[in-house]
């Protein structure tokens, strides 16, 4: 094996499309998946390469310092690409402190690790931390983040993600820890847990069940393909500038009742349902405390380095999403029941 690199959250929705990636693509490089296993991982999502010689799962929790480092430990990494984090912005909202010691003192238990494993200089090493467009706050009617936008976190998830991206530069200016890292704007497609918007959405129209639209509905977001943001991770983990910042987004910004409109209708052609019908299920609810009216991503500098460029349009993408979701309903299934079904009711109950 040519390098060992750690991936953290690779059995969540983005983790575990770049451990399939990764996997496969090198197969000389060793790749580790550590992860907690909560609510959000889902080794099921694994189970295209969980049988390669060249992949290994720990379950580890970051917030567990003894844990990290007994992982560092075994094995000698070569490099870290860090997506283990609590990701949902009402769940932040219900309760933030899970956020602070997962996203903040992960981090740090991570940075830590590296830190002592690889010393001072760490020449040829790197620790990549996956982040968001959300650190940058909210965006009015016009404009783009770029990687100068001042951090305005809004949300407890914001906040805490924008803590951890200022440990990881303050480990680079402070220790030299060779780092990078990339903030994205919203994902889509399989594998992603029906917290989320879209799965959320195709779920409960499948199951002709309320659609609930938060506010006014006319909240943007910037909607890039899942596989989009890992190819744009694996050009920045091998060519990107150690000490840099690249925004990563796709220029398909969206309203969201654009975005259940169409889900809406591709579905009534899908499921054979008359036209409109779908829409019928939409309801208006109460907003989200706080809720980030626009996000809006400038990759300009991502596509001008390392000539990256999403591949999918959110036409082409919300087909395939929704064929996915209607091809694995016993994936769906499986993740609605339990913990799951208990954490939608407090939620939504009372919203309507
Ligand atoms: P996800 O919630 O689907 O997966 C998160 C994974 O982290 C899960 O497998 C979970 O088990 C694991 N995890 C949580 N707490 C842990 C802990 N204490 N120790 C070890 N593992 C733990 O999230 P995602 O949507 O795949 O996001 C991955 C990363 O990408 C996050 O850092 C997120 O902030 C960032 N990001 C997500 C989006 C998006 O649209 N989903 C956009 C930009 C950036
Ligand atoms: P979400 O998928 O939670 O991503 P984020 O909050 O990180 O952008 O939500 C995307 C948008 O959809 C956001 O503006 C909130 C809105 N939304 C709804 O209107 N209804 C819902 O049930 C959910 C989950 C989100």
């Amino acid at each position: 094996m040519s390098k060992t690199i750690l991936i953290t959250g690779g059995a969540g929705f983005i983790g575990s499309h770049l451990i399939e990636l990764m996997v496969r693509k090198y197969p000389d490089y060793r790749i580790v998946n550590a992860d907690a296993l909560t609510y959000a991982g889902n080794l099921e999502n694994l189970s295209g390469i969980d049988k390669a010689e060249n992949y290994s799962f720990e379950k580890v929790d970051i917030q567990d310092v003894a844990a990290v480092n007994a992982l560092f430990d075994k094995y000698a990494f070569d490099g870290v690409i860090h997506l283990a984090a609590e990701s949902h912005v009402d769940r932040s909202i219900e309760s933030p402190t899970e956020f602070i010691l997962t996203n903040v003192l992960g981090t740090v238990n991570l940075l830590n690790a590296a830190r002592n494993s690889w010393g001072e200089g760490a020449e040829g090493k790197l620790f990549y931390h996956v982040s968001t467009d959300e650190v940058y706050g909210s965006l009015g009617d016009t404009g783009y983040f770029h990687e100068e936008t001042p951090y305005d976190p809004r949300s407890p998830y914001s906040a805490s993600k924008a803590s951890s991206d200022h440990f990881v530069r303050a480990y680079y200016h402070t220790y030299k820890l060779p780092v990078v890292i990339s903030n994205c704007s919203n994902n889509y497609g399989p594998y992603q847990f029906p917290e989320k918007l879209l799965p959320l959405m195709i779920n409960n129209i499948k199951n002709q069940q309320s659609l609930p639209v938060y506010g006014d509905g006319q909240n943007v977001r910037d909607w890039l393909w899942v596989g989009d943001h890992c190819t744009a991770i694996d050009q920045i983990f091998h060519g990107g500038r150690v000490g840099e910042t690249y925004n990563i987004g796709g220029h398909n910004e969206r309203k969201n009742l654009e975005i259940v409109h169409a889900l809406c209708d591709i579905l009534d052609r899908k499921l054979d349902r008359p036209e409109g019908k779908n829409r019928e299920l939409i309801t208006f609810v109460t907003d989200r405390k706080g809720h980030d009216r626009r996000y809006a991503i400038d990759s300009s500098k991502l596509q001008g380095e390392l000539g990256w460029k999403p591949t999918v349009s959110v036409e082409e993408g919300l087909e395939k999403t929704i064929d996915w979701y209607l091809a694995n309903q016993e994936w769906m299934d499986r993740v609605t029941s339990g913990a799951y079904q208990g954490y939608y009711e407090r939620m939504y109950s009372g919203r309507e």
